[in-house]
């Protein structure tokens, strides 16, 4: 029972079994690819066998620092943004308490906002704190502006040579300005491998670090990362990541152009972010491929239920279900039943989440909606770093399917462009004085 399950029925409303077994070609000439690395975008294969080849001296050193920065640290703040961020976030948050008040790790460089970063140096005030400065190209202006507060502030609390034993910075092995800098200041690295791309890189020490800091065990993490590399090598009736990438290019190609990815258990939130991202950037090019969005259910069948039942039919739904939550809750019964509630007291509360469950499938089913589900067993390390590779080798052959480079971002540097001419970055000149043109009609 420890597997992860793929269940296409709810599809079969819509696409049918031969539309489905219609792209199986594609299927496997973009596992070929993938093996091979004979397509598009093929310098950036790194992740595939990366679950098999991470040696357990990597493995060590990672939690060796890990420990270094608990121990000195009362709280680590992990910089970085989108495949520098998101991995990390959604595996800590899938593990932690709901309510830890405690957490050691904390996240910055995610965004540009003001109150965030003040918000944050008001907090860490009072604690002895370390950095994990995170990003590939090391050029990433969001988090390199937050490494500049978080390093200055640090600096000045401690010095900079004790301020430089408490800073880890992973990045490239020889390119960008963070390599440079922590060379010239002695810091702590690990290298993000040239042939792994941002979303698909959780599972090096980019992930790694911060989830090992947070307390997690990383080694399970990889185990289940490499049992779904196994389960997933060989095309086949059985590769549930062959049968989620064929069937939702097959609902796309019946103009299901959306696919939510629904959870019922909260601490799955930051999973489908990161889900999001790696679908997203991959998939969305070329003017194609679906968009990747998310709910949390049954919070919001209470502001989205109405749309994703009722509202324009180029949606399918994904949900990802947990069979057994980590604790156990029953519902008491009342003398009074005042609230009518006794009908279901003495059942465990997901009992009643795993009816709202089956009720909205059936529901939304009805109502023109598509369903797969994929379930786990149960949130732990083993089950995510199963998880995050099934979700990685779906997406590479779900992009060759689809026919699209899923390995590179080109139309993320044009945002980056425009707020580097509006800044009046040197470099920039030429395209400052067209943005400030533009602007002036
Ligand atoms: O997937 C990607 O390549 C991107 O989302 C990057 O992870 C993101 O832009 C951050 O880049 P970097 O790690 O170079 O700072």
């Amino acid at each position: 029972m420890d597997k992860i399950k793929i269940d296409i029925s709810g599809v079969l409303p819509f696409v049918s079994n031969k539309q489905i077994d219609a792209l199986e070609p594609k299927a496997l000439d973009a596992i070929k690819k993938l093996d091979e690395g004979t397509g598009e975008g093929n310098d950036f294969l790194g992740w595939v066998n990366l679950p098999s080849v991470i040696s357990s001296e990597e493995l060590e050193d990672i939690k060796k620092t890990a420990e270094k920065l608990r121990d000195k640290c009362d709280v680590v703040i992990a910089v970085g943004i989108g495949g520098s961020y998101l991995g990390a976030k959604a595996v800590i948050d899938a593990l932690s308490g709901t309510f830890a008040s405690n957490s050691k790790v904390i996240f910055a460089g995610q965004n540009i906002g003001e109150d965030y970063l003040h918000d944050l140096l008001g907090f860490l005030s009072d604690k002895t704190y370390g950095i994990i400065v995170i990003s590939k190209s090391g050029t990433t202006t969001e988090p390199a502006i937050a490494f500049r507060l978080l390093k200055e502030n640090l600096e000045k609390k401690l010095g900079k040579k004790e301020a430089s034993e408490r800073i880890v910075a992973i990045t490239d092995a020889s390119k960008g300005a963070l390599r440079k800098l922590s060379e010239t200041e002695g810091y702590k690295t690990f290298v993000i491998p040239d042939n792994v791309g941002g979303r698909f890189s959780v599972l090096t020490p980019v992930g790694l670090l911060p989830i090992a800091v947070a307390g997690f065990d990383i080694h399970a993490l990889v185990e289940g990362a490499r049992t779904m590399e196994s389960q997933t090598h060989q095309p086949g009736a059985e590769n549930i990541a062959q049968i989620y990438a064929v069937t939702r290019n097959a609902l796309y190609n019946d103009g299901k152009k959306i696919e939510i990815l629904v959870n019922y258990n909260p601490k799955l939130h930051f999973f489908a972010e990161w889900w999001k991202q790696l679908y997203g950037e991959s998939e969305g090019k070329d003017k194609k491929g679906i968009f990747p969005a998310s709910v949390d259910f049954s919070t919001d069948l209470h502001s989205m239920g109405q749309w994703i039942q009722d509202g324009e039919r180029t949606i399918f739904e994904t949900v990802l279900s947990v069979e057994s939550p980590q604790s156990t809750v029953k519902i008491p019964s009342d003398d009074d039943n005042l609230d009518g509630l006794n009908y279901i007291a003495g059942k465990r509360v997901d009992e009643v989440n795993k009816m709202a469950e089956l009720g909205t499938r059936l529901a939304h089913i009805d109502g023109g909606v598509p369903n797969i589900r994929i379930t786990i067993p149960s949130i732990d390390e083993k089950n995510l770093g199963k998880l995050i590779y099934f979700f990685e080798r779906g997406c590479g052959i779900s992009g060759y399917i689809l026919g699209v480079n899923p390995f590179n971002q080109p139309g993320v540097e044009d945002y980056k462009r425009n707020m580097f001419a509006l800044l009046e970055k040197p470099g920039y000149e030429e395209q400052t004085r067209n943005i400030k043109n533009r602007l002036k009609n």
